[in-house]
């Protein structure tokens, strides 16, 4: 049995404990926001925080989540996911918005660890995040205005 937080909310659950921590959510828990893209780590669409470092949940095992806290894309109180979303809304970054829940989150592993990044470090930072759809530009502006208002 495997004990996990996610979004704040506790859950048991019983499953191979190789099972990827992405299926577990979509498939045991029916948190279906987070993505799967590729399902080799390579594209970030599946990135969640766990205890608030960034991971890719479809190459993670679950029993790497074993009393620790996941946090998703559908988070409710997490202030950074928070403004990340409204910064989201407001410089309207989404096209597809397939590889959005991924950035999200691994936007907000970045400003949990640097509150204030330079553009050079938002360009590191989000580096392996790929958007089919190009929104880069808009993602970073998204990341700085989201910044401002820690
Ligand atoms: S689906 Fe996990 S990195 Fe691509
Ligand atoms: S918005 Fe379409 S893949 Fe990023």
């Amino acid at each position: 049995m495997i004990n996990l937080k996610v979004d704040g909310r506790k859950y048991k659950v019983d499953v191979d404990p190789n099972k990827p921590i992405l299926w577990v959510l979509r498939e045991h828990l029916n948190l279906t926001h987070t993505k799967f893209g590729c399902g080799v780590a390579q594209c970030g669409a599946c990135t969640v925080l766990l205890d608030n470092e960034s991971i890719r949940s479809c190459s993670t095992p679950i029993s790497m989540a074993d009393n620790k806290s996941i946090t998703t894309v559908s988070n409710k109180e997490d202030n950074i996911v928070k403004n990340l979303q409204k910064a989201w809304v407001e410089e309207d970054v989404a096209q597809c918005g397939y590889c959005q829940p991924g950035q999200i989150m691994n936007a907000a592993s970045l400003l949990k660890s640097n509150p204030n990044p330079t553009e050079e470090e938002i360009v590191a930072a989000m580096d392996g995040n790929i958007c089919r759809c190009g929104t880069y530009n808009k993602i970073k502006t998204a990341i700085k205005k989201a910044s401002k208002v820690i």
